[in-house]
This record gives structure tokens, C-alpha cells and sequence, in this order.
């Protein structure tokens, strides 16, 4: 549905005329458009102290035809210099080594002097150390300071930026590169004040062009909406994809299959033979498993009858627990496997009228946080993406007024689409991305409801 608000403040008479009511004037996010391949169009500013930053010079001109470092001699790059028609896209501050509270205002000295003549759409991105990671309380106390600072910068910064915070464990440098590629580039365009930890991983991508090259997937609810969204991009990234959804909707499902070369699987997911039928249908067995299909029966509580209440624990939370049970058993998940939940904000903040899918959602985080642990010794990551207010059929359908809030409560002032919801999860399934586990990734535009 068109963002009537959005097209009217990024027309030149609409941009003055809030401007003039000081009304918020949201931007179009740039997004990652087909053919594209460089991470960043535009100059990146690599700075801080830590032993972090050691490991970016290796890989960062693979993400940006302008590098610089904040100050001389040091890796061998230019040292940063504002004129006044040379703006910076990205910066990327190394804060692994602050240990001490008077040290943190290093991060006002990096990020300062730039905020004003940023690029449109700027990614900023902070290092650290998990403070759980660190015996020194001085040291965690400055490290778990980041998250307040970073989710601060992510609710000021202008012109569509997004600011995140990576704590890197030891052993996990490597990794950095295929989460820089994603955090730094349009396909995180709707990810913002998010706060994630990287763990080592053995698994890496062989080829950035097709990063899930040789991988097959299976999307379920994959005939419309954000499903449809995932299917397409974790085909375009080079999955093989089955995509799942009711009977009913066959005839969609084979046409999308049939675009991206995948396969179609019609199936109810609560029905009881499910998991016996999933796991016959997946002889040769899937890398990639996303949990996408869920409903919604929007009652408050005092109003809520039983039937509405068990249809969405049932679709949302139950059906993705046994069908990934089955597939465990009988072997169909193969090591370094990747699973994502597709769970929601309303899992995180709560929202009234949602009583049984906030439920039904909190509870799939909980599944991806239980399950981490075990599934870790084969290699397989389970994570729950946390969508926000994404433009779909589901949000058209919402009152109007309701649909305003959703839209403009968040620090992008807009809402995302289901391209921001697929790229998160084919980052997610990457090889590399086994880094994350057990861990929740909003795609909400760092919505103003939960933490
Ligand atoms: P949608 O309603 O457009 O698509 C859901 C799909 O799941 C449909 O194709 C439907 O047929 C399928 N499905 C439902 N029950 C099924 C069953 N028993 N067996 C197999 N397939 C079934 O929804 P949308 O908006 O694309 O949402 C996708 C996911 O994202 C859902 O889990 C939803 O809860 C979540 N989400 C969506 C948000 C939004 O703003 N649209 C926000 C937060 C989360």
C-alpha cells in the first residue's frame, strides 16, 4: 500500500511545508537494487583504538572505492578530510578497546564532527567486546555503555541512517566481513539500533555474488507477502527454494516457484500428518529453513474466544516447533544448517489486541534462544527475525489511524517492506552467519515500542 505521507515529505513543495510545521520529514530509504554488487557507494571512515580494526583493512576495499582511516599513517589509507563536497556514507568506529569511563568520549570525538554532512542514508556502525565476556567490571560496564550510546545515534541520526552495535568475540574477526557487507549496504536499509553479538564459526561464503550457491532452502507461507519476498531473495542469492503454503493457495505458489526456479509444497503446517509429509517431501533434505507462515486473530483478551487463541499458538508457535523437531530427527537439517523464525515486534513490546499472537511470537524468540545451545555442536544457527510495521496485505488491512502510528513510531518515520524482512533472513542463512545464534534481529526501523 503507497506511503501517501512518505511521497508527499520527498516532494520539494511537501519537504518545505513540513519543514515550516516541524513536522517529521521521513526519506526514501535506498535499497539494494539487482545488479548491484559493491557494498557501499561512497566513502568509508574506518577509526578507534581497538585490536578490532586490525582485521578491516583486509577486507574493507572489497566494500567501498573509498577508504579512509581517522588519522595518518595507519593502514596505509588516506587520513579523512571533510570538504565541503566530500561526505562520508559510512563509519565504522573500533570501540573493543575502551575500558575506561573517561574513555568514552571517544565515541562523541569519532561520530561528531560528521553527523551534519553525512551522505543520505549513512550506516554507522560500533565494535566491542561482549561485557559478559570481560572480568574487569570497569571494562564490561563501558562495553554494555555502547548499546545506550548506539541506540541514542540510531534515534538522531538524519536522512535515513541506520547505527548498529556488534560485539565481536574472540575467534570471530573473520566474520566481520560478511556482517559489514550486510550492515553497511541498502539491504539492512530498514535495520536500525540493533544490537547483535558474533561468535566464531568455521563456515565462511565462497562466492559474494551468490552466497547460498549449492544451498537448498524451504520457506513456508511462501505464496504472498513476506514470504514471497524471502523466497525471491534467497533465490537470488543462489537457493535452490521450495516454497510452502496451505492448498489454497496453489496456484500462486506454482506460479512463484515456477519465477524462481524453485519447487512448490502445498501443505497445511498444523494438520497432523505435517511433519511426517514434510520430511517425505524433503528426501535429499535442506540447509536453510525458514519459519515464515502466521496469522493473526486480533481480540483483546476480554473479548478473545478459545478457537481464536488456539489457531495462533497452533499456526505460529506450535507448527514451526514440530516441523523443525521432525526434521532434526530424521536427519533432514544438515549440519551447518540455518534456521530463522520469522517472530515479530509484538513478541518484544506486547500490543494490545494481540494478547495470542504476541504470545504466540515471544515464544518462537524463546525457541530460537533453547534450541541455540543444542543445535551448536552441528553447526546450525537458529534466529528470530523481529519484523516491525511492513508494508503487506496484513498492515493494508489495519484501521487507519492505527496504520498512521504503526507507519511513522519508529526512527525512520516510515514503514519497511518485505524486501528489509528478506534480506535480514538471507543474511541469516549465509555460511558465515552461523556467527549468530539464539539471538533476535529486529527489522522495525528501531520502532519506538519494546527495547
Ligand atoms: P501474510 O498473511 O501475507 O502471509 C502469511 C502466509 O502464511 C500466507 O501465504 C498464508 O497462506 C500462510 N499460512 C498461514 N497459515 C498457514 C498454514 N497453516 N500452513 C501453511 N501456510 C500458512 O503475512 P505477512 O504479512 O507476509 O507476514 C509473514 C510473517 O511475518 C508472519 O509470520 C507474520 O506474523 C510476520 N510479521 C508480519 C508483519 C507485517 O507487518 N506484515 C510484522 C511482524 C511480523
Amino acid at each position: 500500500m503507497s506511503d501517501r505521507y512518505l511521497a508527499f515529505a520527498n516532494s520539494a513543495a511537501g519537504r518545505r511545508l513540513l519543514r515550516t510545521l516541524g513536522l517529521p520529514t521521513p526519506v526514501r530509504l535506498e535499497r539494494w537494487l539487482p545488479g548491484r554488487s559493491r557494498t557501499l557507494d561512497g566513502a568509508l571512515l574506518l577509526g578507534g583504538d581497538g585490536a578490532l580494526l586490525e582485521s578491516l583493512p583486509g577486507f574493507a576495499h572489497k566494500l567501498s572505492g573509498e577508504l579512509y582511516a581517522d588519522r595518518p599513517e595507519r593502514f596505509g589509507l588516506p587520513c579523512w578530510r571533510r570538504t565541503d563536497d566530500a561526505r562520508l556514507k559510512a563509519l565504522v568506529f573500533d570501540a573493543s578497546g575502551l575500558s575506561r569511563f573517561e574513555q568514552l568520549g571517544e565515541l562523541r570525538t569519532f561520530f561528531q564532527p560528521e553527523l551534519k554532512h553525512l551522505a543520505p542514508c549513512p550506516r554507522l556502525l560500533v565494535l566491542g567486546r561482549a561485557p559478559e565476556s570481560l572480568d574487569d567490571p570497569q571494562a564490561a560496564s563501558v562495553q554494555r555503555a555502547l548499546e545506550g550510546f548506539t541506540r541514542s545515534l540510531g534515534k538522531e541520526v538524519r536522512r535515513g541512517g541506520c547505527v548498529q552495535l556488534l560485539y565481536v568475540g574472540e575467534g570471530a574477526e573473520p566474520r566481520l566481513e560478511g556482517a559489514l557487507r550486510f550492515f553497511l549496504s541498502p539491504k539492512s536499509a530498514y535495520v536500525s539500533g540493533q544490537v547483535l553479538r558474533l561468535a566464531p564459526c568455521a563456515a565462511q561464503v565462497k562466492d559474494w555474488t551468490r552466497p547460498l550457491a549449492g544451498k537448498t532452502a524451504l520457506v513456508t507461507g511462501a505464496s504472498r507477502g513476506i514470504g514471497a519476498a524471502i523466497a525471491e531473495t534467497l533465490a537470488r542469492d543462489g537457493a535452490e527454494v521450495v516454497l510452502l503454503d496451505v492448498p489454497a493457495a496453489a496456484d500462486a505458489l506454482a506460479a512463484l516457484a515456477a519465477r524462481f526456479g524453485g519447487s512448490a509444497l502445498t501443505l497445511d503446517i498444523c494438520s497432523e500428518d505435517a511433519p511426517a509429509r514434510l520430511v517425505e517431501a524433503l528426501p535429499e533434505g535442506i540447509d536453510i529453513l525458514v519459519h515464515n507462515a502466521g496469522i493473526t486473530r486480533d481480540k483483546t483478551l476480554a473479548k478473545m474466544n478459545e478457537a481464536q487463541w488456539e489457531a495462533v499458538i497452533e499456526v505460529n508457535l506450535q507448527a514451526p516447533h514440530l516441523l523443525t523437531q521432525a526434521l532434526l530427527q530424521a536427519g533432514k537439517l544438515r549440519e551447518q544448517g540455518r534456521v530463522v523464525l520469522i517472530a515479530s515486534i509484538s513478541g518484544i513490546a506486547g500490543n494490545p489486541g494481540q494478547s495470542n499472537y504476541a504470545t504466540s511470537k515471544a515464544g518462537l524468540i524463546g525457541l530460537a534462544q533453547a534450541w541455540a545451545p543444542t543445535l551448536a555442536g552441528r553447526g546450525i544457527s537458529i534466529n528470530a527475525v523481529a519484523p516491525g510495521f511492513i508494508e503487506t496485505r496484513m498492515t493494508a488491512a489495519m484501521p487507519l489511524a492505527l496504520r498512521e502510528a504503526g507507519r511513522r513510531m519508529n526512527a525512520l518515520g516510515q514503514g519497511g517492506l518485505p524486501q528489509d524482512v528478506a534480506e535480514t533472513v538471507a543474511w541469516l542463512a549465509q555460511p558465515g552467519s552461523g556467527a549468530v545464534s539464539g539471538q533476535v534481529l529486529r527489522v522495525c526501523g528501531q520502532s519506538l515500542l519494546g527495547a
